[in-house]
């Protein structure tokens, strides 16, 4: 019998690699640029399975292609918001992620974040590199503390309760708002419920963003919300950049409506070098590196190898995002 045909659409940790290939006919796009549409297209139509990344749209021209065929698509990702998954569902193809494996790793970005937009430190660099720093002053890249001051976490997933953890060990005090309240988190670890978005962005010193990005989280923060926000808030996004309006932060840090801005994610991705944000000396833009540990996007990539491989041998997948497509019809 031919062994099931997968193709994954970056160079990815030999580990995973080498799963795939003791089961399967591997095929994996080389180097680190995503595969053009029409070469999608065509594994589409003709694997069945596929390891994708979150530059891949897995739209519904392309799971109709694979109808028939392609059994999953594992996301190796967290988020999602790449994979139609309601057209997945439909065509009858499985679709997953890589929850838990990068929670803390993006947790501990996040806090890099905070630390290095309130510090300076990426501005301090600069200037030591180009000679401008010349010598001490009292004042100089004098930026706000953390310890001791407040955050409010939007989301109260795993990666926000993982920001919380470190905040504690800052003596922050913690905020969050959620759609869905925690009462469970809230007892165990004394996080403050906001009852609505505009109370947590008013009580903070630090805001951080760990929505996943839907219709209704696109945008969530624009000009309206940033004018809630304290004049010396710093914002921290390592979510989505939609979530967050651009155009709208850009002139809320021109203009001192909050203090500044670490962002690990931007809309688009990646943020064209000519971008009004990176003309402010006040924002931080690391390249989407929340999961860019060693280990961590080696359990990633494991992680969504074993999607993989359980969903072709009728397994429970570990992580599947729409276990009603087993319901639906089984193949
Ligand atoms: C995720 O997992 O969703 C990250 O954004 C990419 O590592």
């Amino acid at each position: 019998m031919p062994r099931p045909r997968v193709f994954v659409t970056r160079r990815l940790p030999q580990e995973a690699l080498d799963l795939l290939a003791a089961e399967t006919e591997l095929e994996v796009w080389p180097g680190d640029e995503r595969p053009p549409r029409d070469v999608l297209l065509r594994r589409a139509r003709e694997c069945d399975a596929m390891l994708t990344t979150i530059e891949d749209r897995i739209d519904e021209e392309l799971l109709a292609t694979g109808d028939g065929h392609l059994k999953v698509v594992a996301n190796c990702a967290v988020g999602f918001d790449n994979v139609d998954i309601q057209s997945a569902t439909q065509h009858g193809i499985a679709a997953s992620n890589t929850p838990q494996v990068l929670t803390k790793t993006t947790a501990d970005l996040a806090f890099a974040l905070i630390l290095a937009v309130a510090r300076r430190v990426v501005e301090g660099d600069r200037d030591v590199r180009t000679g401008q720093w010349n010598h001490w002053r009292p004042f100089a890249y004098a930026g706000p503390d953390v310890h001791g001051s407040t955050l409010s976490i939007l989301g109260m997933g795993q990666i926000g309760l993982e920001v919380a953890k470190r905040a504690f060990g800052f003596e922050m005090a913690v905020y969050y708002y959620d759609p869905i309240r925690r009462l469970e988190v809230e007892r165990q670890y004394g996080v403050r419920f906001c009852h609505d978005l505009p109370s947590a962005l008013k009580v903070a010193d630090f805001v951080s963003v760990h929505t996943p990005l839907t219709p209704e989280t696109r945008h969530m923060i624009g000009r309206k919300e940033l004018r809630l926000m304290k004049p010396t808030a710093i914002l921290v996004n390592t979510s989505r950049g939609p979530v967050v309006d651009n155009t709208a932060l850009y002139e809320a840090l021109r203009d001192g409506i909050i203090a500044g801005a670490g962002l690990d994610v931007t809309e688009p991705e990646p943020i064209p070098t000519d971008h009004p944000l990176l003309s402010l000396p006040n924002v931080v833009i690391t390249p989407h590196i929340g999961s860019a540990s060693l280990a961590t996007r080696t359990a990633m990539a494991l992680l969504a190898a074993r999607n993989i491989l359980a969903r072709l041998k009728g397994e429970d997948m570990p992580t599947c995002l729409n276990p009603e497509v087993f319901k639906a019809r089984r193949r």
